[in-house]
């Protein structure tokens, strides 16, 4: 008979909340009721932390038992409280010693058999631990390397529910894991394969460098698939924070690697065309899953075929480019996702796919129209870089010499990318992010003479207002990564080149 608390964490979104499960143990007929807002798997809890209990040697109380999870307005998601409920109740009601876990957050879901299981998470939730102050962690042990990348606080695993049992009677150590050091990322895809393709090429470059979102049309095997695997090979490592964030957003979604090592590379996600909505932009039920969007934060979003997407899908990704970040609305709130990605689009320039491109398709206008319809729309607005690429000549395929490697270019782009960030200052990190008001801003105003490829354009109704602007930031990014203060009239020409597309 008594009453006991353990701290555990909840989370939202990526963020996490310190929270209490205390417990009481009083006369009465045996029964088990929790409370503080818990969803269905939370309710399911009850019978698993029983049955975990009961297998793991100890006396579940046979009394009146109220659990109860503070602070009550915080949702609580999930079965990670398992193992702080289970050792409230025992320290309630069954003289269970919890001093040993007085500083801790206890995160875990037990099996039936007291084993505790991995749960989603765990990386941002010990931060979150960490940032309360709280100085001591007990989690899964097969989440204890993403639990090690947090720092100021001491970690520590369990495999079952016995061992911090017998931790707390001090029969038992918890799991202190030696942890070897990853093993070694395999290198990325290097851009050293694509042979030929100077223009897809370039176009990865200035889409690096900027950060430009891009759009490659062209013919079966031009190479386009293998051009948008390789960006991430180009674009800068992420920094710590980078990392943390884009490391807890894939514990949270469970796609983290078993190694559980710090994702310092900017990471790809590649959607098939048919997937849904809320697998692009997150969705689910309990707590929320991060969708490719998010998965795809400070990396890239590859939409390969993306005529072939549904256009709802392609519409649903509309805001969260805008914003940034993903706001799937639940029933009993929002659950906000960081979404800062690049997007990389690939198609053939019509849907009957002749190798030969243009040259040899012989579809009529009306069909071509229909299908070049579903790659223009709000979603492309926001593309800079939009090109046609040829398909590639033997010749280049012969030619393997003087291929620039990804490292090679990797470094221009970090200067580039040096460049833009200082002249921008706290107004844009990249060309791709700066407004139109501070391209237009009198300290970066390009003048008359400089910009007349545009002006041109213009006058003769081949380029609109947006793509006027869209050029000029490339042009900035070409103008960076060749090491110049400002743009000439020869970058301009060549950003103009760089949305080669009919319909500017
Ligand atoms: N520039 C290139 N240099 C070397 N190999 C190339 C090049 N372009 C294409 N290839 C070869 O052709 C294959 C197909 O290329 P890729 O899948 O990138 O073409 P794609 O443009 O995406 O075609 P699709 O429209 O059919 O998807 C590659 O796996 C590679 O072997
Ligand atoms: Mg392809
Ligand atoms: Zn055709």
């Amino acid at each position: 008979m008594g009453y006991a608390m353990v701290r555990s964490v909840a989370l939202h979104g990526v963020a996490g909340e310190v929270i209490v499960v205390e417990a009481d143990v009083a006369p009465g007929l045996p029964s088990l009721v929790v409370s503080g807002l818990p969803d269905a798997a939370l309710s399911e809890a009850r019978d698993r932390v029983r049955a975990a209990v009961h297998n793991s040697g100890a006396y579940w109380p046979q009394q009146r038992i109220t659990v109860n999870l503070l602070p009550a307005h915080v949702r609580k998601h999930g079965s990670g409280f398992d193992t702080a409920v289970a050792i409230a109740v025992l320290a309630a009601g069954a003289d269970l010693p919890i001093g040993r876990l007085a500083d801790a957050v206890v995160l875990g879901e037990l099996g039936l058999d007291g084993t505790i299981r991995p749960v989603r998470g765990v990386l941002p939730a010990v931060l979150a631990a960490s940032r309360a102050g709280v100085g001591f962690a007990v989690v899964p042990q097969a989440n204890i390397t993403e639990a090690r990348l947090v720092p100021d606080i001491e970690v520590r695993a369990a495999d079952c529910l016995g061992r911090i049992l017998g931790y707390l009677y001090g029969s038992e150590n918890l799991l202190d894991p030696v942890l070897e050091g990853p093993p070694p990322e395999p290198p990325p895809l290097d851009l050293a394969d694509v042979l030929g393709q100077e223009r897809g090429r370039r176009v990865i470059e200035l889409a690096a460098a900027g950060r430009h979102h891009v759009a490659m049309f062209g013919p079966p095997g031009a190479g386009k698939t293998m051009l948008a695997a390789r960006l991430p090979g180009v674009l800068p490592p992420l920094c710590d924070q980078e990392a943390i964030e884009v490391t807890a957003l894939h514990s949270i979604a469970g796609t983290l690697a078993p190694t559980g090592a710090l994702i310092r590379r900017a990471p790809i996600q590649a959607p098939h065309h048919t997937a849904s909505v809320s697998a692009l932009v997150g969705g689910g039920s309990g707590l929320a899953k991060p969708g490719a969007i998010s998965l795809a934060h400070h990396g890239v979003l590859f939409l390969d075929e993306c005529a072939e997407f549904a256009s709802g899908v392609l519409d649903a990704l509309r805001q969260p480019l805008e914003q940034g970040e993903v706001r799937l609305r639940r029933t009993y709130g929002e659950t906000v996702y960081p979404a800062q990605a690049q997007l990389v689009m690939a198609a053939n320039p019509c849907p009957c796919a002749k190798p030969g491109g243009r040259q040899m398709c012989q579809c009529p206008s009306i069909i071509r129209r229909r299908y070049q319809a579903r790659l223009s729309g709000p979603l492309m607005d926001r593309v800079d870089l939009q090109v046609d690429l040829d398909p590639v000549r033997s010749a280049a395929l012969l030619n393997t010499e003087h291929v620039e490697p990804s490292s090679v270019i990797a470094k221009r782009v970090m200067m580039a990318r040096q460049a833009a960030t200082e002249r921008w200052g706290a107004s844009a990190r990249t060309n791709g992010d700066v407004s139109g008001a501070m391209l237009r801003d009198k300290r970066f105003r390009l003048s008359r003479q400089i910009l007349r490829p545009l002006t041109v354009e213009m006058d003769r109704g081949r380029l609109s207002a947006r793509g006027f602007e869209r050029s000029v930031r490339v042009a900035w990014t070409i103008a960076d990564l060749d090491g110049r203060q400002r743009p000439e009239a020869a970058d301009v020409r060549e950003a103009l080149e760089m949305r080669s597309r009919t319909a500017r």
